[in-house]
This record gives C-alpha cells, sequence and structure tokens, in this order.
C-alpha cells in the first residue's frame, strides 16, 4: 500500500503505450510500400491505372488542413530513437500496427519483403530495449489494391487478411507472442465505410453494413486461426474493438442497472454497441436483439438474402469463434445512463462537465464499468488496448512540455480501472494511447494524444510531464495513483 492508501496493480500488469502504423510511420511509399485507402483519402496517392475505385473520391479537404500521413513523425526512419525514449519512459509494453501494405502492397500474393524487415528490425530493437511487443495486423490503412477489389464487402477479404496474417506470423512469430487481429472494426466500417467520414465517400445500406462487419470478422477469424498455425511462440491472440463504455448517471441502483443494460444491448442500426461484433467472436453467435432488429433489412435488402444467410451461417460463425486470449478495449468516453419509465435513457452531462481537446466528455468511471461488464459477460482477461486524451500542449520557453490535465485523467481513469480489479475483473494491461503525438486521423495532426510531444517541422521529440509522470506510476506498479 502506498501512503495515500492505494494498492498497487496485479503483479506482472503490463504498463504500455500505443500508436499505429499510417499515424506515426510515414514513408508512405518507402521500400515498396503500396498504397492505402489513407494514403487516397488524405492524399490522392493514386497509382496511374487504378481507375474503378468502388465509391472512393478524394476531395481535397478530406483531413484537417490537408494534412496526410506521408511523413507523419517520421517513425519508419526514427524507429530506434523512438524506442530509446519508450525505454526511457519504463514502458513494459508497445502495442504497435503493421501497415498491410507495406508486406503486401501490390496483391494478396506479392510479398514486400523490405516492409517486413522494418517490423522485424523494430521487434528487435525493442526486445533488446527489454520492451515486450504488442502486434496489431490490421489499425485502419486497408490497401487500396484490397479496396478496389471491393473491400470490406467482397468477401475474399478473409482470405486475402489470411495470407497476411500468415506472412507477418512467420516473420515475426518467433519474437512476438501478443497479437491483435482488428482495431476498432466500429470506426473502420462505420464513420470509415459507411458514413463518408474517413477513408470513402460511400454511404451504404444497413444490410451492406451487416454484411462488411460479417467480412471483418471473418478476418478476425482466419487472422488468429494464421496466427497460431504459422507463429513459432505460442500466439496469445485478442483483438481491440471499441469499448463501448455506458456509465449510471446516479449510484441509484436503478440506474446502475439501466447501464449495464445498454452495455450489452443492440438498440440502434449502427456500431456503436458491444454486442453485434463481440458475441460472434466471444461466444459464436450474434446477439438476439441485433438479429431481431436487423431482420427486416436483411429479409428487404436486395441483395439476394446474402446478409441474412452469412449472418446465419453456422460455418462462418464457427470460424469467427476462435478461441479468444484475450479481449483489447479502447476506452475514452462513455454515456451516461438513467432508467427511465421505458428503460435505459441517455442522461447529458452537465454544463461545464471536463472535456479533452475534442470536446470528448471526461468520465474515468468509464475503465470501471466498461471491463467489468464486459468481463463478467465474456469472461476473457481484459486489456486496456488504448486510453488517453488530446490535449491543448505545446513546448514551453524552458523546454519542457507541461500537460497537468492529461496526468490527472490518467490517474483518474486508472484509479477507475483499479477499482474494477479489486472488484473481481481480470484485467491484464493498460496501454496509454498513445506513445506520441501523431495523425489524428481526418483531424491531421491538429490532436495531440502523445505522452511524448513531436514537432513535425524538425521531427524533434520531447518527453512530456505526463511520460515523466507515468515512469513513476510503472516504477511502482501503479501504487502511486
Ligand atoms: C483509434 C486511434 C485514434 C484514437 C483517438 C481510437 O479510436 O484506435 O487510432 O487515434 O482512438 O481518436
Amino acid at each position: 500500500m502506498s501512503k495515500n492508501g492505494s494498492a498497487s496493480f496485479p503483479t506482472g500488469f503490463v504498463w504500455g503505450a500505443a500508436s499505429s502504423a499510417y499515424q506515426i510511420e510515414g514513408g508512405w511509399d518507402a521500400d515498396g510500400k503500396g498504397p492505402s485507402v489513407w494514403d487516397l483519402y488524405s492524399h490522392d496517392h493514386v497509382p496511374a491505372g487504378w481507375t474503378g475505385l468502388i465509391g472512393g473520391v478524394t476531395t481535397p479537404g478530406n483531413v484537417y488542413m490537408n494534412h496526410t500521413g506521408d511523413t507523419g513523425c517520421d517513425h519508419y526512419h526514427r524507429f530506434r530513437e523512438d524506442v530509446g525514449l519508450m525505454k526511457q519512459m519504463g514502458l513494459k509494453a508497445y502495442r504497435f500496427s503493421i501497415s498491410w501494405p507495406r508486406v503486401t502492397p501490390t496483391d494478396e500474393r506479392g510479398v514486400n519483403t523490405k516492409g517486413l524487415d522494418f517490423y522485424s528490425e523494430l521487434v528487435d530493437e525493442l526486445l533488446n530495449a527489454g520492451i515486450t511487443p504488442y502486434v496489431t495486423l490490421f489499425h485502419w490503412d486497408l490497401p487500396l489494391w484490397a479496396y478496389r477489389r471491393g473491400g470490406w464487402l467482397n468477401r475474399e477479404v478473409s482470405d486475402w487478411f489470411a495470407v497476411y496474417a500468415a506472412v507477418v506470423a512467420k516473420r515475426l512469430g518467433d519474437r512476438v507472442s501478443n497479437w491483435m487481429t482488428l482495431n476498432e472494426p466500429h470506426i473502420f466500417l462505420g464513420p470509415g465505410l459507411h458514413e463518408g467520414l474517413q477513408t470513402s465517400n460511400a454511404r451504404k445500406g444497413h444490410a451492406e453494413r451487416i454484411l462488411t462487419a460479417h467480412h471483418a470478422l471473418m478476418c478476425h477469424g482466419r487472422g488468429a486461426i494464421e496466427l497460431r498455425a504459422n507463429a513459432k511462440l505460442p500466439a496469445v491472440v485478442g483483438w481491440a474493438p471499441i469499448g463501448r463504455c455506458k456509465v449510471p448517471a446516479t449510484n441509484d441502483p436503478r440506474d446502475v442497472e439501466a447501464a449495464k443494460i445498454a452495455t450489452h444491448a443492440v438498440t440502434s442500426k449502427d456500431y456503436w454497441n458491444n454486442a453485434w461484433l463481440g458475441d460472434p467472436v466471444v461466444l459464436g453467435h450474434y446477439p438476439e436483439d441485433g438479429l431481431k432488429l436487423y431482420h427486416d433489412d436483411l429479409k428487404n435488402a436486395g441483395d439476394g438474402g446474402e446478409a441474412l444467410r452469412a449472418v446465419n451461417s453456422a460455418a462462418d460463425l464457427k470460424l469467427i469463434n476462435q478461441k479468444l486470449d484475450f479481449y483489447g478495449i479502447n476506452v475514452y468516453d462513455a454515456e451516461r445512463i438513467k432508467m427511465g419509465d421505458k428503460g435505459p435513457e441517455k442522461v447529458d452531462f452537465p454544463p461545464g462537465h471536463p472535456q479533452n481537446a475534442l470536446r470528448w466528455f471526461v468520465e474515468p468511471d468509464s475503465l470501471y464499468y466498461g471491463p467489468l461488464w464486459l468481463y463478467e459477460k465474456y469472461k476473457v482477461p481484459i486489456y486496456v488496448t488504448e486510453n488517453g486524451m488530446t490535449n491543448l500542449d505545446w513546448v514551453d520557453t524552458d523546454g519542457r512540455v507541461r500537460d497537468p490535465q492529461r496526468i490527472d485523467y490518467t490517474r483518474r481513469y486508472l484509479r477507475s480501472l483499479r477499482r474494477a480489479i479489486a472488484d473481481g475483473a481480470d484485467i491484464r494491461g493498460y496501454f496509454h494511447w498513445s506513445v506520441m503525438d501523431n495523425f489524428e486521423w481526418q483531424c491531421g495532426y491538429r490532436e495531440r494524444f502523445g505522452l511524448i510531444h513531436v514537432d513535425y517541422a524538425t521531427g524533434e521529440r520531447t518527453l512530456k510531464d505526463s511520460a515523466h509522470w507515468y515512469r513513476t506510476v510503472i516504477d511502482a506498479n501503479g501504487a502511486t495513483i
């Protein structure tokens, strides 16, 4: 116990930070990398002859001030320096993603060895620094060749993904044992594909939404199989969906019950719930309420019954329902819920409630109820695969980056997480988002989520106060928070 009465986290708790390929690497066409949907979306990087893009239109202004990930944080060239900084921060683990089009740039078959070399060297550098790699296979940068062939709408996407997973597992699986298949299908399918907010202006019907999600889940299943079959070390396989958190508006047991019901329910025709994607992966079937709510749309879709057949296919569900070693959750904010006359109801946050720079509400309770209830339902060990905040940080005249809000935010969220552990949830680790400031998708470099400040003009890195603070947390295994 520390002097303020707070206890340590469990022995062996994994303290880490996270990033993703497109957001930090740069080197968009270095050493044989092929283009991804994000190269297309942010910068019109379409090679000559790549016609026939489905619904993909690039318009200037897709991304804030036309920022692109072309150079990113130049991590592709500066990864040794970055790993050195991670070591200085005392990180025990680092979660990063692999750029699929860096590995298979032109189609599912042609492997770019140089692209794989980069990740292999990164893994070696991490291991030499005593930092355990946690590798995500897919964090949104779909190869353009896959998009052009129908992307998530094409059932073959899971064949392509299987080949990719096998290639990566063969090359890195002698040193990497912790894997995640997909990061947040909720977003790369929702805002990414169907809502026209990222990577595509295609707005699709509901049945198509359901079908793309089904195909993404098949990628998860096929990916898990290939990781286990091809990695030399036993593969510990999880995934990293959004942990869509609903917290009670008050401590009244009826509100607690309402928030719990809402956490597990499918009530709308979008991806903003846990169960539609989580249940097939962990339980091997789609949730009853969702099947009921979506039934008429699927029946009348005019797709020859493809989506309806897919969600009822025992063979597909068996494939999707691979053993899951851990359930990753990305948690930033939450909805407040109370019990209304007709069931759970959303409640607004009060005026003046704390927000991050993107105006997302700060809700530390989300790291209590979110993991606790998901663990209770799925009984799979949990990792917090992302949590953090964007803040208006800059380098002060004395060279320091003071970010007290990030420290306070993280302390509060970690206290909630510790309570969830105390109340029985098997939570194995925490990855702060992000290890460094980076390309925040359609917001470009405007948002700063990092523990490390990046000056994009010079590439200079500066550990923020929060990075120094996080080191003290890690050294004390959380007892200081
Ligand atoms: C994503 C990250 C993103 C972060 C902050 C998550 O949804 O996985 O790529 O930068 O949230 O928006």
